[in-house]
């Protein structure tokens, strides 16, 4: 709220940031799974002087530098752009509990690209030895910078000890860091070797080398899915109480995790009896199904991890609403529309006659809110609505539009339920305004609702018509 809002039409901020991350968290894994299959195989390729191995490597290292490297770091920078504008606040808490941590990784960045650039164009030059160095290089370094941005995402999912005692270390080793380093090594891993399958079935023609790297593959492929599932328990176990609870409360989160667990299953299956038992089915279009079944339950299981934080931008510390928990009684007490940095100027300016006096400051009246003709009061009602709600609700359609919500409450029912936001549901900040604020917003929101339907209950419509 000392932020502007910033309105993505339909989607919302918060969605969109979950599509880029999405995106980005598929390749940014395979970034660091990559590092390891090319530092062991391309040191199995020279161990064994494969030479029609190591040129298949060779081969997979442009798709895989264009993938990780470009792709992967414009939608890296595309996830600190949109969280920038989407989450402010959140952002700030983020860089100023963790300045060194994300200094680190851009070191830890640097040295991965550096690595990669060298692994690929000074192939042959450089001696198999000193290939391979650079090789386990670039892979330590992306595995760490796993790590980094693991300990710092995974803070805001549950910010443990810090809540108690704020430093870099509590915050960075949460209670949510080990599972989830666990299960992002198990992803990448896994999710590497289904990259693997479908590049090398469709640039390999059937034969030795193919069916070399299919089953060189299947090992890590299993692994990978045993750590991811090993995470996962992990990170149930210690999600904090109330995500717990808003994930079974949520029915579409209840549907998606069932969705995950199929995904997972169907996973190990074709696992099982694609490449492990029977390599040679190895075509394009099985392994194209396999990955593609692979990222469906990766994005899966990305987007209930976003979803359950819902509340919070860092648990127990930045709401959704761009508030810092601890401010909200001072909010309910001063009002939201006199706290907020742009929203105090914006009413300031154009409501003059809601602003008094009092020790010599400017401040806004609650009680002259109420006064103000009906549009205006709508019109301030979108102003808290864009500050308070926008964060996760679209206007009339879209994500989570608010509108269909409604489901057209009568205006006590609607007024009430705002000034308990946060007890009607797990998933929403708690209302940080006064309660007349809540009653502007109200008169916004039924601009939104949708007529109530008529004659579903005759008999009761008939009682409430008699004068
Ligand atoms: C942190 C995110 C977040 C914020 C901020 C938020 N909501 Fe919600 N709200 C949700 C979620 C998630 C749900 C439940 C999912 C759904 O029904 O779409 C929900 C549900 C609702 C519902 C339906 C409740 C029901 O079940 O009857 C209404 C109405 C609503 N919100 C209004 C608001 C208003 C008004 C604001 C601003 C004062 C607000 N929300 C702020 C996330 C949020």
């Amino acid at each position: 709220m000392h932020y502007p809002w910033w309105y993505v039409p339909v989607l919302t901020s918060p969605m969109l940031i979950a599509v880029i991350a999405v995106l980005h968290v598929l390749v940014a894994h395979y970034a660091v799974g990559g590092g390891l299959f090319f530092a062991v195989e391309t040191s199995f390729a020279y161990r064994t002087g494969n030479r029609e191995y190591l040129d298949y490597l060779r081969r997979h290292a442009p798709f895989f530098i264009l993938l990780t490297v470009v792709f992967g770091a414009i939608t890296g920078v595309g996830i600190w752009w949109t969280i920038g504008l989407a989450s402010p606040l959140a952002t700030e808490v983020l860089i100023r509990t963790f300045v060194f941590g994300w200094a680190t990784e851009w070191v830890f960045f640097v040295i991965e690209l550096t690595a990669a650039f060298i692994f690929y164009y000074y192939w042959g030059r450089l001696a198999p030895r000193t290939h391979q160095i650079v090789a386990w290089i670039y892979a330590a370094a992306a595995w760490i910078s796993l790590v980094l941005i693991t300990g710092i995402t995974a803070f805001m999912l549950s910010p443990g000890r810090w809540l108690e005692s704020p430093s870099f270390w509590t915050g960075f080793f949460n209670p949510q860091f080990l599972p989830q380093v666990i299960s992002r090594t198990g992803g990448a891993i896994l999710l590497t070797s289904l990259y693997v399958y479908l590049h090398s079935s469709l640039l390999l023609p059937v034969g030795e080398v193919r069916s070399l790297i299919v089953r060189r593959s299947t090992r890590p492929a299993f692994v990978g899915a045993i750590l991811i599932t090993i995470g996962g328990i992990g990170w149930l176990l210690f999600l904090p109480e109330s995500a717990r609870l808003a994930l079974e409360a949520a029915a579409v989160l209840t549907v998606l995790t069932t969705l995950i667990f199929a995904l997972t299953v169907a996973v190990f299956v074709l696992l099982y009896f694609g490449p492990y038992r029977n390599p040679g089915w190895m075509t394009p279009g099985f392994a194209a199904s396999l990955l593609l079944f692979g990222i469906a339950a990766f994005s899966t299981g990305e987007f209930i991890r976003e979803a359950v934080r819902k509340p919070y931008v860092v648990y127990g510390v930045v709401l959704g609403n761009q508030v810092l928990e601890e401010e909200v009684p001072e909010l309910r007490r001063n009002g939201f529309l006199q706290s907020g940095r742009w929203t105090r100027a914006y009413v300031i300016e154009h409501y003059p006659q809601v602003v008094g006096e009092e020790r010599e400051e400017k401040k806004i009246m609650p009680e002259k809110l109420l006064a103000l003709p009906e549009s205006d009061r709508r019109h301030l009602g979108q102003v808290i609505f864009m500050h308070h709600c926008n964060d996760c609700h679209a206007a009339e359609s879209g994500y989570s539009a608010v509108g269909p919500i409604l489901f057209s409450r009568p205006r006590p029912m609607l007024v009430d339920m705002i000034r308990h936001l946060h007890e009607t549901h797990y998933f929403m900040p708690p209302w940080s305004g006064t309660p007349e604020e809540a009653e502007l917003l109200a008169d916004y929101l039924l601009t939104l609702a949708p007529e109530r339907p008529r004659g579903i209950y005759p008999s009761l419509e008939k009682l409430e018509n008699q004068p």
